[in-house]
């Protein structure tokens, strides 16, 4: 049985003898799921029918949704994995309760993040319960989604706006790797091809023109979408347009992962592989990376606990599906280490503190001098996964 109120706040173990042994990793995910609970419950209470949390204002109020930021599934989607932790059923009536309020985000086909949006809650009530309710939303929202697919780019159209200064026609940044699950889900759960081939078109077009020669990804690649050729490669959130903004390459391995894992197409894993020894090789020793890679304040710049928590989840998925020599190890070290980081003092809230939030420290959008330094639902989010699948792919497996 789990136990609600069990918090320890050291990450050391202080045995009988005096001697302090570092906690373990089950340990310190029944600490972290004790804190999501308490931290969960209490921002539930302070959401109103239409409302989902988004961050923490400069007075430290919090600042809510509607359903339409893109951000609005990873609330519902980190109820779930409360209840996926737990097995308690208040926490599933919360997450359904959650996830219907983006019901009606099915038929909003204007922009990409659908996939985020619904993948994170529709998707995950329908993995874990297995309930038939959850099943329409996904299959019409995977259709409204796909019509954003163009065979003469290649890709999926991220935005539909153009920014102010910029000269976009058809814009795609690299997050929209993300939302190929929620296509490659929707492909398998109602036997569609169509959506799975979307999905694989829109992985190699990226492949081939949002990644420079040190797997690096540029944020934003637009494209002609009369001929499909490129016609810029630049930021948006990042330092530079050369730089390698830390969340785009959270997304960039995570996205390649996800795909090498529902498709088996070797491109992706060698792609992901790649991104991973990038990473590894770039990252501070904490294992939390500064907002961006390249900018020129480090080491007196701010890290994002959301990058982290992002790559945290895909190196745990890439160390179960490697099979370069040493990886495995290599992947769930750097995995353990982020979230050891993400679970100390400096990144995690004690409850009551950080406006319910669990993680503190992320970075929403520099240029844009938006949500700095700040929490985010994203970071709880992959924080929470990332550490049940640590928990899943670490345990013992039955033998016969
Ligand atoms: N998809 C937006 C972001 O990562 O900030």
């Amino acid at each position: 049985m789990k136990c609600r109120f069990c918090y320890v706040a050291l990450s050391t173990i202080v045995l009988a003898t005096g001697c302090a042994r570092q906690e373990t990793m089950p340990e310190l995910t029944e600490r972290v799921f004790a804190i999501a609970q308490a931290q969960y419950r209490q921002m539930d209470e302070r959401l109103s029918e239409n409302t989902l949390p988004r961050t923490l204002g400069p007075d430290g109020a919090l600042i809510t949704s509607d359903n339409r930021w893109w951000c609005s599934g990873f609330f519902p989607g980190s109820l779930w994995y409360i209840y996926e932790y737990t097995g308690d059923d208040t926490f599933r009536s919360l997450a359904e309760k959650n996830t219907f309020k983006l019901e009606a985000l099915k038929y909003k086909g204007t922009d990409h993040d659908l996939g985020f949006q619904m993948n994170c809650s529709f998707g995950n009530a329908y993995r874990i319960t297995g309930d038939q309710k959850f099943l329409e939303p996904i299959r019409t929202s995977a259709q409204v989604l796909a019509k954003r697919f163009s065979p003469i780019t290649g890709t999926i159209r991220s935005w539909d706006f153009v920014r102010k200064g910029r000269d976009w026609k058809y814009p795609v940044i690299i997050d929209n790797m993300m939302n190929l699950e929620h296509l490659y889900n929707a492909g398998e759960l109602f036997g569609d091809d169509s959506l799975k081939a979307i999905a694989v078109t829109h992985a190699n077009t990226t492949m081939c023109n949002h990644f420079r020669p040190d797997y690096t990804s540029y944020h934003l690649v637009d494209y002609d979408p009369e001929d499909g050729h490129v016609r810029s490669k630049e930021t948006v959130q990042g330092f530079s347009n050369e730089s390698a903004w830390a969340r785009g390459q959270a997304w960039a391995l995570y996205g390649y992962t996800m795909m090498f894992r529902h498709s088996g197409l070797e491109c992706y894993r060698a792609q992901a592989e790649n991104i991973a020894e990038m990473l590894i090789s770039r990252l501070p020793e904490d294992g939390i990376p500064y907002w961006d890679f390249d900018s020129d304040r480090i080491p007196d710049d701010l890290r994002d606990a959301s990058a982290a928590a992002i790559m945290a989840s895909a190196f745990v998925d890439l160390s179960s599906l490697t099979n370069m020599t040493g990886a495995r190890s290599k992947y769930l070290a750097m995995a353990e280490k982020q979230l050891r980081t993400l679970a100390s003092r400096t990144y995690m809230a004690a409850p009551g503190e950080n406006g319910n939030f669990i993680l503190k420290h992320s970075v929403g959008s520099v240029p844009d001098d938006s949500e700095i330094d700040v929490p985010l639902t994203y970071a709880d989010y992959y924080f929470l996964e990332a550490l049940l699948k640590y928990q899943n792919n670490t345990q013992p497996q039955p033998t016969n």
